[in-house]
């Protein structure tokens, strides 16, 4: 396993108890230097699961409590996506550096207003976009930026998975617009999304539809998308989480003397010639990013460069790879496609 030391002694304080936060706190478990000193969830019993590994001296059901401790740096928020906005800015207010969860927020004025009072009160706003640190994006970003696939011309991306009626009905949050603020959209394609915009540049215009076509939803399980970046470039989307025969989630690029195709930590990579190299960084280190079905499948190993990195960024006093600016280019994307609903072309 890579180095992971902390040149200093850091305490993490983490808001939510559920699926993701349980990753992240075996993350941490594997971190010199680092501790999850506190630990809050409105189900205490949650709370209190994780804090049993990690010998944290704040177990609580409310948030403010582990804002408000001293001993806190910085915080973890992993709640539900409409919560996102007010825990940030009241752990902003007291004074901790935050690493939220994706997407950074269910509004774009949210998401600007957390960035705004990150930088004015000089605190690290970091968001968990892990899969920018899978060895496939980083070296796909080399590639782009090398100039290897000449003027990039088209990118796709595609998430066509599979979640069932538990996965919703059970939950309380999924499927809502407050809650969740979108369905396989803002959820299950936002990281894809996330590695589209950081490998290719900002969306300019996009059309997009979205529907509830299986599902017993507000919000998509059937989403596409046709837009322009900036530079010129065309891209189309598509994602659902109504297909059972789900395929593994993929971004293809496309420039004028190469492609590459990224599945989690996969990377396929065609030169001008139509030569094949398939790099299955996944198959070393551990296991994909995320499933098709199961949303409990993940590797951490980009967990792992994610929290050093962010870490690092406090101690180092420097942005994080993945700061507030970054995530907000995913979020404008989304909220395109739902503005747009199949009526208006929207200018990001
Ligand atoms: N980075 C990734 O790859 C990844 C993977 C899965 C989930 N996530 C993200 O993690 C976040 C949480 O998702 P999850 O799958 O863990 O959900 P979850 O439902 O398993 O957990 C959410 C937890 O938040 C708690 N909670 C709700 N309201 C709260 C409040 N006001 N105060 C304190 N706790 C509260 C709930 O009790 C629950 O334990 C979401 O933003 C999701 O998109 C990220």
């Amino acid at each position: 396993m890579e180095s992971r030391k902390l040149a200093r002694n850091l305490k993490a304080g983490m808001i939510g108890a559920g699926s993701s936060a349980t990753n992240i706190a075996a993350t941490i478990a594997t971190i010199e230097n680092l501790s999850l000193v506190a630990i809050a969830d409105k189900n205490i019993d949650a709370a209190k699961k994780i804090a049993a590994g990690h010998d944290s001296k704040i177990v609580s059901d409310d948030y403010k409590d582990v804002c408000d401790d001293e001993s806190v740096d910085f915080v973890i928020i992993s709640v539900p996506h409409g919560l996102h906005h007010e825990i940030t800015m009241y752990a902003l207010k007291h004074g901790k550096h935050v690493l939220v969860e994706k997407p950074i927020a269910t509004k774009i004025e949210d998401a600007e207003e957390m960035i705004d009072t990150a930088r004015k009160k000089n605190l690290k706003l970091g968001v968990h976009f892990q899969c920018r640190f899978f060895d496939a994006v980083q070296e796909a970003k080399k590639l782009i930026d090398g100039g290897k696939l000449g003027k990039i011309l088209q990118a796709n991306v595609s998430v066509m998975w599979y979640r069932d009626d538990d996965y919703y009905q059970k939950s309380g949050w999924r499927g809502t617009w407050v809650l969740e603020g979108g369905g396989s959209l803002i959820n299950q394609a936002i990281h894809p999304v996330d590695e589209m915009v950081h490998l290719v540049g900002s969306v300019k215009t996009l059309f997009g539809l979205w529907d509830h076509a299986i599902h017993d939803i507000e919000v998509d399980d059937l989403t596409a998308a046709a837009f322009q970046f900036e530079n010129g470039a065309f891209g189309t989307l598509q994602t659902s989480t109504a297909t059972k025969a789900a395929f593994p989630a993929k971004l293809t690029i496309f420039g004028s003397e190469g492609a590459i195709q990224i599945d989690g930590n996969i990377l396929t990579i065609h030169d001008a010639d139509g030569k094949e190299k398939v790099i299955d960084y996944a198959a070393k280190h551990g296991g994909q990013v995320g499933s098709a079905k199961d949303p409990s499948k993940f590797s951490l190993l980009a967990h792992g460069r994610m929290m050093m990195d962010f870490c690092n960024a406090i101690i180092e006093d420097r942005e994080p790879v993945v700061n507030g600016e970054a995530a907000l280019e995913s979020l404008k994307v989304v909220r395109a496609v739902y503005e747009s609903n199949g009526e208006k072309i929207i200018t990001l």
